[in-house]
């Protein structure tokens, strides 16, 4: 059951599809719900009791249960990613309240602008919501939290699919300069036998950081480069960042410039901002017909090989925009030579660190919504979304028998059926190791299935041993990528002294490609999470609520990975009895089972472990020691992995990996193992 409120004179976001009748104007029966319109906004209001769970809310910090904090919708370009930050990259306006005594329920909040969760961290047994004055709520019912997860991915459209080869082993890393660079990183891997699929091109391939430009010094022949590692099975993807460089005679910005493609500022001109270039526009992909001249643009890189893109720096980043620095300059250059107290002091440092993303800046450009002119802090988390959209719409056309891997750092939901995200600049940090797990279930119930974070941090120099539990706890993301930043110790695993451990793993990983593989596919089409918090298949259960470190993915694993520096192994909590498998290479296999309840469980460092529920069964590809990526991997065969009694069934989602020709649900394989 799906109740929908209609408030002021909403902006159409696009992440609804399904026509749902507004009402019925009775709110559902629920205890202490109360929405209201108010001076600040539209409030909603509900009481939670000691034992309630408030899931969801996407991209976010702090743990599964989301309670005792404010979170705040507004997407921000911030580096730090610490426990008092309110807001990531993007906007996920989604949470389901669980509640054991009275039913449980779902609210999504459709508003692009900011919107305020105050989950108990004003008072404790209390959640409040404050969106803008004009929003739409939807507030969705279900038998059971997994139900009303599925009920509003039911509302909010199929999630996007990507490529096959997405889902092997990605190496990325702000600072590979040029061709030789590449090759080295994938003739290294390969020199090791560990398996790899894509690498990334971040911002030095472009001339001058302009986008859809390569510069060619670095990379003198990109078209041939693309078809040389596609020989090795390896895919190169660029990024593209929001900003367009302001610079007479680059094509993209005199075009968008004659077409009035960019967002405008309060004069009509265009809005003036800086990011890597220095100053540049921001493409009006709000506006139909920018944002397919936008969208075309990704022809250029595709017609030279190119299959997959990152879009980056898209909540829109701002170091700063030209009128406020401006200011701020004559500001601070009228301080020169004063004594300054305590206050004047640090009035100057904020006047300098809120240059970048700046909210005032928000308000002060504009956006023409195919003839309605919106200031963009109204519509602010929808705009890497559209970014995005405006990519997918356009690989439509350019590319349309085939997939695209496409994902984002900002997003919204809605954004979720056309491409994934990554969450962003995380550290090399144990916290961001756990942080990266409980991100995952929230993600999934926002639509967001093709997701993971830069693992071995991106920020921060990471160590063997972080790298190897990341590669552990990764293990079943659909998106495992090693990323770091420039300037960071170097992180592909072949640096590292135990090599032969990393090749395991990654080994390991490619031996689950099947898995996964099936698992996410049977997650978009049955409008399922790939990853679930404890309790939502272990409704009865009164110790699952609580499990913040344990994930269940696909509907045969429970993972719980080790998260803490030099932990020799962890406490893991067993809604049922489970079978413990640890795996130390593809070949080296001990199952052991172990009954209901909390066990203390020993996990080397040179191990990989994780769990099968009862009565299922997951494949296990048999791979030749020489597999290079997923392009090695035809005419497979398989090992089970099993635990049951009886005969276990597995449903088993299998197609070329490229094409958009899905395999529809009755011809899915019954193995029966
Ligand atoms: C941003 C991205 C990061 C990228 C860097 C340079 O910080 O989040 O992944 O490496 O920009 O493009």
């Amino acid at each position: 059951m799906i109740w929908k409120y209609i408030f002021g004179r909403p902006i159409e976001t696009g992440a609804v599809v399904m026509g749902v009748p507004e009402g019925p104007q009775d709110l559902p029966d629920i205890p202490g719900l109360k929405i209201q319109e108010q001076q600040e906004g539209v409030k909603l209001s509900c009481r939670m009791e000691s034992s309630d769970v408030v899931y969801g809310l996407g991209e976010q910090m702090r743990g599964i249960d989301k309670r005792g904090f404010t979170y705040i919708s507004d997407a921000l370009d911030d580096a730090v990613h610490t426990e008092d930050r309110h807001s990531l990259y993007g906007g996920h306006n989604f949470l389901i309240l669980g509640r054991r005594e009275q039913p449980s329920f779902g609210i999504f909040v459709d508003d692009p602008g900011r919107v305020v969760f105050d989950v108990g961290e004003t008072e404790m047994d209390q959640m409040v919501i404050t969106a803008g004055s004009d929003c739409v709520v939807y507030l969705v019912g279900g038998e059971s939290l997994k139900d009303i997860a599925k009920q509003f991915r039911r509302l909010i459209g199929r999630s996007y699919i990507p490529p096959k080869w997405a889902f092997g082993y990605q190496q990325s890393r702000w600072g590979y300069l040029n061709e030789e660079d590449v090759r080295e990183v994938v003739q290294k891997h390969h020199a090791q036998g560990i398996p790899l699929d894509a690498v990334y091109l971040d911002i030095d391939y472009m001339e001058d950081y302009k986008d859809f430009t390569v510069d060619k010094e670095r990379f003198p022949d990109l078209p041939g480069l693309v078809k040389e590692m596609k020989g090795r099975g390896v895919h190169l993807v660029p990024i593209i960042d929001a900003g367009v460089k302001i610079e007479e005679g680059y094509p993209v910005y005199e075009e968008g410039v004659a077409e009035g493609y960019f967002c405008k500022d309060e004069d009509g001109k265009d809005f003036v901002g800086a990011v890597w270039p220095g100053k540049v526009h921001f493409p009006d992909v709000l506006n139909t017909k920018a944002r397919e001249w936008f969208g075309g643009k990704y022809r250029g890189l595709m017609e030279q090989g190119i299959d997959g893109f990152w879009n980056d720096m898209n909540e829109p980043a701002i170091f700063y925009s030209e009128k406020n620095m401006e200011k701020v300059m004559d500001e601070i250059l009228s301080m020169r030579g004063k004594n300054l107290d305590l206050h004047a002091f640090f009035h100057m440092k904020d006047l300098l660190l809120g240059l970048s993303n700046n909210p005032e800046d928000h308000k002060s450009f504009y956006h023409d919504m195919d003839g309605v002119r919106v200031r963009h802090d109204r519509v602010h988390n929808i705009y890497g979304y559209h970014m995005t959209r405006a990519a997918a719409e356009a690989f439509e056309k350019i590319a349309p028998d085939k997939r695209t891997l496409l994902f984002s750092r900002s997003s919204y939901i809605g954004m979720h059926r056309y491409g994934g995200i990554w969450t962003g600049d995380n550290k090399s940090w144990w916290s961001h190791l756990l942080l990266s797990i409980q991100q995952m279930p929230a993600l999934n119930m926002c639509g967001i299935l093709y997701t993971g974070c830069d693992v071995g941090g991106f920020g921060g120099d990471t160590s063997e041993d972080l790298l190897l539990r990341w590669l552990g706890a990764a293990l079943f993301t659909p998106l495992m990528r090693n990323h770091a930043a420039l300037g960071t110790r170097r992180q592909e695993v072949y640096q590292f002294g135990h090599v032969d451990l990393f090749r395991a793993f990654i080994r390991i990983r490619y031996g689950l490609l099947p898995y996964i593989y099936s698992e996410y596919m049977k997650a978009v089409f049955q409008d399922e999470m790939y990853f679930r918090p404890l309790a939502f298949d272990y409704p009865e259960d009164v110790h699952a609520p609580r499990v913040e470190d344990q994930v269940l993915v696909g509907e045969s694993v429970m993972m719980a990975p080790v998260y803490t520096q030099n932990a020799t192994g962890r406490y893991v909590y067993l809604p049922e009895g489970m079978m413990l498998v640890r795996m130390r290479a593809l070949g080296d296999r001990v199952c052991e089972v172990l009954e209901k309840g909390h066990h203390y469980v020993d996990m080397a460092l040179d191990e990989v472990v994780f769990f099968v529920r009862k009565g299922h069964a997951l494949p296990l590809a048999v791979l030749d020691d020489d597999i290079r990526s997923t392009a090695d991997m035809r005419d497979l065969s398989y090992e089970w992995i099993r635990f049951g009694d009886g005969p276990v069934e597995y449903v088993f989602y299998d197609d070329d990996g490229i094409s958009r020709e899905y395999v529809p649900q009755d011809r899915w394989e019954h193995v029966v193992i």
